[in-house]
């Protein structure tokens, strides 16, 4: 299975194989602005000049050629529309040039099952945090069930907007260590910024505005770092760990860009271990967007027969996780 990503910022394009040593391949590129936010159309030019050579690469890297390959996932939604526009062009392209199904794969799905598949844990309540979702999911009757969602940023989008804004980019995780929680080192707890979980909903605008109006009235930035990140954090795994509670899982999964983040890590660490689940880090390479979670997923779901035709396969902006059947779940990994 050729697998393609293209959601967000990274062009990503995998081979795996239903045997080991499964991931053949795992080709990326990396669009990094030298300043501000990402602006979707820069984004998807850049992928639109690199899409051949990552094709070619995976391909190459795997050690097989396209004809090999049974077939083609691509990540179909949730995501921004001129990057997914690129990927699914791509995907179509490939599919029907060389006569190859196509498999629509949704990228928050595939981020669930890029960490089931890398753990072994089979029937997790899963964090799911990146720069563009944040949310609490687990399984049950046939799809992901959203336990608890952001009602307005993603976490990720909160650091990183937060780290652009106070110039302490580039906002991303390096070395196990958001620029948010570097700054935090050292700095202390503070009062005045809004902790906020609405039922199991999490909140972040309120906390940026507040963060930000602080910084900007000479209040010490690695002070309201360490507040906003340990406030930012422990909403989210309180959530997680309601979930954990209530659905009476024994496993704990974290996926998402910011499943990278080791001060994450190590705080669901020790609320599982509280509880007496199981809790497995994924590596930080596949916790960011990678073309490898869309190949694994797209190859489940080729085998239980979803395919799509190159005519239909429309990109899905808003294509949330609850709306995808997930039949293979106890099948996988
Ligand atoms: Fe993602």
């Amino acid at each position: 299975m050729l697998g393609v990503e293209s959601t967000a910022h990274s062009f990503g394009v995998s081979v795996v194989s239903d045997s080991p040593p499964y991931i053949l391949s795992d080709s990326r590129r990396v669009y990094t602005p030298r300043e501000g936010g990402i602006l979707p159309r820069e984004v998807a030019a850049f992928f639109s000049r690199v899409a051949g050579e990552v094709v070619r690469e995976a391909l190459e890297s795997a050690g097989v050629r396209i004809g090999d390959v049974d077939a083609i996932a691509v990540a179909l939604g949730p995501g921004m529309g001129p990057q997914l526009r690129v990927g699914a062009t791509v995907a179509r392209a490939l599919a029907s040039y060389y006569s190859k199904p196509l498999v629509p794969v949704n990228h928050a799905v595939a981020h669930v099952e890029i960490a089931r598949f890398l753990t072994g844990l089979r029937d997790p309540i899963v964090l799911y945090v990146a720069g563009g979702n944040t949310a609490v999911v687990s399984y049950s009757e046939g799809r992901y069930r959203v336990f608890g969602e952001t009602l307005d940023m993603p976490l990720g989008n909160l650091l990183d907007t937060f780290a652009r804004e106070v110039g302490i980019a580039p906002p991303y995780v390096v070395g196990g260590m958001h620029a948010v929680d570097r700054c935090a080192e050292g700095g202390d707890f503070i009062e005045g910024l809004p902790y906020i979980v609405k039922g199991q909903d999490s909140s972040f605008s309120g906390l940026l505005t507040a963060a930000l109006r602080m910084v900007r009235s000479g209040v010490r930035l690695a002070d309201v770092c360490y507040t906003l990140r340990e406030i930012a954090y422990s909403s989210v795994v309180e959530v997680l760990e309601r979930g954990l509670a209530h659905t009476g899982r024994r496993e704990v999964l974290l996926t998402g860009g910011v499943a990278a983040s080791k001060i994450l890590n190590d705080k669901i660490e020790a609320m599982a271990r509280l509880h007496g689940a199981v809790y497995k880090p994924i590596p930080a390479r596949y916790a960011g967007d990678n073309g490898v979670m869309i190949a694994v997923t797209g190859m489940a779901a080729y085998k239980w027969g979803y395919t799509i035709e190159v005519s239909r396969a429309f990109i899905r902006q808003r294509w949330r996780i609850d709306q995808v059947d997930v039949p293979w779940y106890y099948e996988f990994p």
